[in-house]
């Protein structure tokens, strides 16, 4: 099963992909939690420790190894490379393991200019798109904020795209351009997620206001930014959170076709 969260800047989609993560691995399922914002925060999150923090290397930063799968140098234009260069050993090589959850960090990947597939960006989709994943294993990316990536049709092999809502008119904005876009490279399957739900008037707008499924939500908890500052995760320390996602979870399974 794979999944990609997105949404506007500061709506939530770094928490909930954690929450998920955590609830995915707790019921057992192989989780790859992937990173996919330039500037990181789902380690943290995560509470991944520092020491596996340091072992973590963003894999669009793999120039060499780039290079030797793609027979193109980084960032060169126009050049020939290879679409399918071998990826399934990525995981296991760059990234960190804890409380069972597999994290990738990707980085950023500048595609050096428009309309230019960059070895990198034949990297990473190769990696997402042509990786054997395990029948129970679960793929959680956590996207960067808005929507332009979306144009470069980064996430058109995922399952599901949640998209988080606040209950305000401008981050419902922003998921119906997401939405649009994410027709147009052909997924079908979006679903919102609300967050930050502090009474039943939010979930009450929300759900007058939504334009797709809501697949659950989560409310407002303080102890999110309390988890962050001890260096915790929201799953171990707000148990609200831990199970709102749960509800979020099998409403992601259910919503699945057979099999996932
Ligand atoms: N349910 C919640 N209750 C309280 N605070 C929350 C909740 N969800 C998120 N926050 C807080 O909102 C801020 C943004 O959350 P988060 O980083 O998950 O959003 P994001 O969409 O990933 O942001 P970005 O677009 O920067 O990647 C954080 O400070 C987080 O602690
Ligand atoms: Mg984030």
């Amino acid at each position: 099963m794979k999944l990609a969260i997105t949404g506007k800047g500061g709506v939530g989609k770094t928490t909930l992909a954690a929450l998920l993560a955590r609830t995915f691995a707790a019921r057992g399922r192989a989780v790859l939690a992937v990173d996919s914002d330039p500037s990181p925060s789902l380690a943290r999150a995560l509470a991944f420790p520092d020491e596996l923090l340091e072992e973590l290397r963003p894999i669009s930063e793999m120039d060499e190894l780039i290079a030797e799968r793609t027979g193109a140098q980084p960032g060169a234009m126009g050049s020939f490379f290879t679409l399918n260069p071998r990826v399934d050993d990525l995981p296991e090589r760059f990234s960190a393991l804890h409380d069972g959850v597999r994290l990738l960090e990707m980085g950023s990947v500048d595609s050096g200019g428009s309309g230019c597939i960059c070895p990198e960006s034949a990297m990473l989709k190769t990696l997402f798109t042509h990786l054997l994943f395990r029948d129970d294993e679960v793929l959680i990316m956590d996207m960067y904020a808005g929507v332009e990536h979306l144009g470069r049709a980064t996430v058109d092999f995922v399952d599901a795209l949640l998209i988080v809502v606040e209950p305000t008119r401008r981050s419902l904005a922003t998921a119906a351009q997401i939405r649009r876009l994410a027709t147009d490279i052909g997924l079908e399957r979006c679903s919102l997620v609300g967050n930050r739900i502090r009474d039943p008037e939010d979930l009450a707008f929300l759900e007058r206001e939504a334009f797709l499924p809501v697949l659950g939500h989560l409310p407002e908890d303080p102890a999110v930014v309390e988890a962050d500052r001890r260096g915790e995760s929201a799953y171990a320390l707000a148990p609200r959170l831990r199970e709102a996602a749960g509800r979020v979870a099998d409403a992601v399974v259910e919503a699945m076709p057979a099999g996932n």
